[in-house]
């Protein structure tokens, strides 16, 4: 029988069998995800249960740094598609007892997961995992590095708004060099056809040998020109380390100096007027309102994509699921 309410999945094939970095996906993955994204989207909207695709499968999520967005929406993308799906306390697991991380995690998988999400900040902690257990292995946040999921939900929102990113101007502004958010949409957007930019204090720009080929400003007038969509970052003060200096993390903490960066690279309905007429603005969260974007427009609907990427990571989420652990849609 033909449900009506049930539309078809979107066809097509998917190869990767991790989602560690954005390079881990074929072109075709990318597309099959954000059509899938699109698809799991319109159940959302009609609040209809989506098909129980991942019934039998176990999902971990094992976040040892802080999240609200990424976790909440794994759990209930995989709820939603019909997984078992447990949350690790962390802070009561045994990693508090010396184990390492690696150990904890292949514990865990022993238990019989068929996909464990990871949040950490050891930089190739994923791939020592990927190496080492039988799951599927995503990544849900690593350092300063990577964030593949985020990049893939900020993709799919901007498809949304705009039907895609074909010669769009995307603006990338902030503490882009502790940004792993900064990291994978530079790396997704462009093989999207869109035009990344980095724009904010030369010092918080990614190293000079780091994305050589993204043009870089240090104002908001000069960055922004243009751009269709401006995406706005907070300062990582956790990803500061000794490395950087006092002069950059302690000096932005105070409000003065808060206020100060603010003046000069708030995310603002004046600012925003040195961007395209349409333009519109994106943030990943969490928002520190007052430092890197006014409340004001991160409230404005018609400017504002914000609750829209919140919306889209649900679905993203459920894409990136259903592709790398149910196969190809039938
Ligand atoms: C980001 C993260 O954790 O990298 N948040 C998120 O996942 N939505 C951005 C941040 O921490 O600033």
């Amino acid at each position: 029988m033909i449900d009506a309410q049930r539309p078809a999945p979107p066809q097509g094939g998917f190869s990767a069998r991790r989602l560690i970095g954005i390079d881990d996906l074929s072109d075709g993955d990318v597309d099959y995800i954000l059509r899938l994204a699109e698809y799991y989207a319109g159940y959302l909207r009609r609040s209809a249960p989506a098909p129980a695709r991942l019934r039998g499968k176990t999902q971990i999520n094992l976040f040892f740094e802080d999240s609200t967005r990424t976790n909440l929406s794994f759990e209930l993308a995989g709820k939603r598609l019909g997984a078992d799906v447990i949350n690790v306390p962390v802070s009561a697991s045994s990693v508090h007892k010396g184990e390492s991380l690696v150990d904890t995690a292949q514990t865990m998988a022993a238990m019989g997961a068929d996909v464990m999400i990871v949040r950490a900040k050891e930089e190739g902690l994923h791939e020592a995992l990927d190496a080492r257990l039988d799951c599927a292995v995503v990544n849900g946040g690593a350092g300063a590095r990577e964030h593949p999921t985020q990049a893939l939900l900020d993709a799919a929102t901007a498809r949304s708004a705009f039907g895609g990113l074909e010669g769009r101007i995307v603006a990338i502004c902030g503490d882009v060099r502790h940004s792993r958010v900064a990291g994978s949409n530079a790396r997704l957007l462009r093989r999207l056809g869109a035009e990344v930019r980095f724009v904010g204090p030369a010092r918080l720009a990614p190293p000079d040998d780091q994305f050589t080929d993204i043009e870089r400003f240090d104002t908001l007038k000069d960055g922004l020109a243009g751009a269709d969509i401006v995406m706005g970052l907070r300062m990582q003060f956790e990803r500061m380390g000794a490395e950087f200096g006092e002069t950059t993390g302690e000096a932005l903490r105070d409000e003065e100096s808060s206020r100060r960066y603010f003046r000069e690279f708030g995310l603002t309905h004046e600012t925003l007027r040195y961007a395209a007429p349409h333009a519109k603005v994106m943030h990943p969260g969490p928002m520190n309102r007052g430092v890197e974007i006014d409340g004001a427009l991160a409230d404005d609907p018609d400017r504002s994509l914000v609750l829209r990427q919140v919306f889209y990571g649900v679905a993203t989420r459920m894409a990136a699921l259903d592709a790398l652990l149910a196969g190809d849609a039938d």
